[in-house]
């Protein structure tokens, strides 16, 4: 029997609670498709750093270069707001990417049918969304350098750096152009070249790259337009692509348009073992009290099946029970309507562990 190790790093908040759900749902897998998982915890963020004083040990980077994937929930918290930014939880998720040359962050953002009033913005406009933002990850602001904060005459001066080099936007374009290609083959490449040095070339080595790729469509939107665009017709998009920091701030824009972040899975690819975690971040004010959507997370781990373990039908299966029990009613607090079952994120993933079990027989 096939045997898959995977290490699971719940971090803070709400990430215990929603990746204990993902964990059940694959052992689910496991025993549906005959598959064994073995499940190794490990510390991250603040619940590292309050352990042994670093957001991410030597001992949970080690263990997480031997497993066949990784499966996050989230970190920070207001305990750790007042650490400088080097210490913080989200240090530990920014050092786990760069130290497993996780390079490439895909965010689908797709938005069920039966939850079209969970979105904020009119059935007319979002209806039928199914985009994906691919976000670079290992580069631009977050890690250039220089970077800190410096005395100078007359006060101080804070420093980032967004670099990008040849190589690093060509892996993440080329990434794309393959992933477009199995959607509907149209690439978005989302910059501001009509300001930025960084973004002139990140254009140009897309369009360079693109010529290997003639029967997708390319196109190059700036990222202010861009922003716009999403929620003014977010039909038009499928496949987008872009650095780092836009992305950040595009893949949490685009959540909004599949109901809750809440639903958002995601998958950092690049090196050999791949990352996958729920958009969503801790969020303190509901954590331990099961009021979560787990959905996210779940999501993340057909991501998991589907990208590390090769199991696409596997994925599918996943999906397919959440949309079933979505399509029965059931709602976590931050997809609730009127009409619908109100369940607890525990609830909720033992219902989609059901369904799932129902169609393995
Ligand atoms: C995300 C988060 C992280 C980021 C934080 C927690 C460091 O916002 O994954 O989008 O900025 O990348
Ligand atoms: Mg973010």
């Amino acid at each position: 029997m096939t045997n898959y190790k995977i290490v699971v790093l719940p971090g803070d908040g709400i990430g215990q609670e929603v990746t204990t759900e993902a964990v059940k749902v694959l052992r689910a897998v496991g025993q549906g498709v005959g598959v064994g998982f073995e499940f190794e915890e490990a510390l991250c963020g603040g619940a590292a750093i309050d352990a042994h004083g670093t957001p991410i040990p030597g001992a949970t980077l080690d263990l997480c270069r031997t497993a066949d994937a990784i499966l996050f929930g989230a970190v920070g918290g207001p305990k750790w707001d007042d650490l400088p930014p080097e210490q913080r939880p989200e240090r530990g998720l920014l050092a786990l990417r760069k130290e497993l040359d996780l390079f490439a962050n895909l965010r689908p953002a797709k938005l069920f049918p039966m939850l079209v009033d969970a979105s904020p913005l009119k059935r007319s406009v979002v209806e039928g969304t199914d985009l994906l933002v691919i976000r670079e990850l290992t580069g631009g602001l977050y890690f250039g350098e220089p970077r800190g904060i410096e005395k100078i005459q007359g006060g101080m001066r804070g420093i980032n750096s967004m670099i990008y080099t040849t190589p690093e936007i060509e892996r993440v374009a080329r990434l794309a152009f393959e992933v477009a290609r199995k959607r509907r083959r149209k690439l978005t490449s989302v910059d501001k070249a009509n300001v930025l040095a960084v973004s002139t070339l990140w254009r140009q080595v897309v369009m360079e790259v693109s010529q290997d790729y003639p029967d997708v469509t390319l196109e190059h939107m700036l990222v202010d337009n861009c922003a716009m665009q999403l929620i003014l017709n977010p039909l038009q998009f499928d496949t987008l692509v872009t650095e780092n920091t836009f992305g950040d701030i595009l893949s949490d824009e685009a959540a909004v348009l599949a109901g809750s972040m809440g639903m958002l899975p995601s998958a950092s690819l690049g090196g050999k073992t791949a990352l996958y975690e729920p958009v969503h971040g801790t969020a303190p004010d509901i954590a331990g009290r099961d009021l979560a959507n787990p959905i996210a997370a779940i999501l993340s781990a057909a991501m998991l099946l589907r990208y590390s373990l090769d199991l696409p039908a596997e994925a599918e299966r996943v999906e397919t029970a959440v949309l079933r029990v979505l399509e029965k009613g059931y709602r976590t607090k931050d997809i609730h309507s009127e009409g619908t079952t109100l369940v607890g994120c525990r609830r909720m993933g033992e219902l989609i562990v059901r369904d799932l079990e129902t169609l393995y027989t």
